[in-house]
């Protein structure tokens, strides 16, 4: 594909706008395609051949509007999917094309934050039982105590927006609980699931300062910036209007009214449809 293209940002659903956002901030220039794939969120639950061939179908969907690059800002397909198709398919798609994911970048940064050592993931039942965390954390940091916790309500919490319910937040705080609990060492806390930082100032507030808590967003939008400054073909390839443009597979006003929420900034989605 000739031209300048897009960067893509593809999430299950809304936990992509946390690491949009960022990506914003830090790289405003550029312009992106935002897609959610709400109408088939959660990934969490789903089994690895399903999260593959979803994340494939948005990838090459991506693709095909023109982005020369894309972020899987979502841990699920990340830990599930990004592997064999950074392997298997973009070779016979476009071998410029790059698609990058959310645990690495996390995993070579996360280790430097902690004194005691002792770190705690959060995420989804998919993200959390595939160990990526485990594996990636063992090649950039040695000798850090891992403690994990799925989180398998969290996510359809958030999408639903029950999150901000008294029974949605009874379960956040068992999660929570149960994870530092585990463990009292642990100092520091990653959000290993993009939703999560919509219920950041709830963790917060539950964790009264006890360990701090981080989200992947500033992470990945620091190791793009890097990484685009390390591959100019690549950098020179994406368009710099400073646009961004919204695409859900599910009804927009849905979506629109979720994203304005969390973004603070009108947002006029297009439906499409992937399969
Ligand atoms: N934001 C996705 C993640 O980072 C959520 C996956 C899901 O849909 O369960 O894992």
């Amino acid at each position: 594909m000739g031209g300048k293209g897009f960067i893509g940002v593809f999430d299950s659903g809304y936990g992509g706008l946390t690491v949009l956002n960022e990506l914003r901030k830090r790289l405003p220039q550029y312009d992106y395609i935002y897609l959610g794939d709400n109408a088939r969120a959660p990934y969490g639950n789903r089994s690895f051949d399903v999260v593959h061939d979803f994340t494939l179908e948005a990838v090459r969907f991506l693709y095909n509007k023109g982005c020369r690059l894309v972020i899987l800002a979502c841990n699920t397909s990340s830990a599930k999917a990004l592997r064999t198709i950074q392997q298997r398919h973009l070779k016979e798609m476009d071998p410029s094309f790059r698609v990058l994911g959310v645990i690495r970048p996390s995993t070579e940064t996360i280790g430097s934050y902690s004194k005691t050592k002792h770190i705690g993931i959060l995420g989804t039942d998919g993200t959390v039982h595939s160990n990526s965390y485990g594996i990636e954390l063992n090649k950039f940091s040695q000798g850090i105590r891992l403690t994990q916790q799925a989180c398998p309500m969290w996510v359809p919490l958030i999408e639903s927006n029950k999150h901000i319910s008294e029974s949605g937040k009874a379960i956040i705080k068992e999660d929570f609980l149960s994870l530092i609990e585990k463990d009292p060492e642990i100092d520091i806390v990653l959000l290993a699931c993009t939703h999560y930082p919509l219920i950041a100032p709830y963790l917060e507030e539950i964790s009264n300062g006890r360990v701090r808590i981080i989200s992947q967003g500033p992470i990945v939008a620091d190791k793009l910036k890097d990484y685009l400054n390390r591959h100019k073909t690549l950098q020179h390839q994406i368009s710099q209007k400073s646009e961004c443009l919204f695409l859900t597979t599910e009804r927009p006003e849905v979506f629109n009214k979720s994203a304005e929420n969390f973004l603070s900034m009108k947002v006029n989605a297009e439906q499409v449809k992937i399969s």
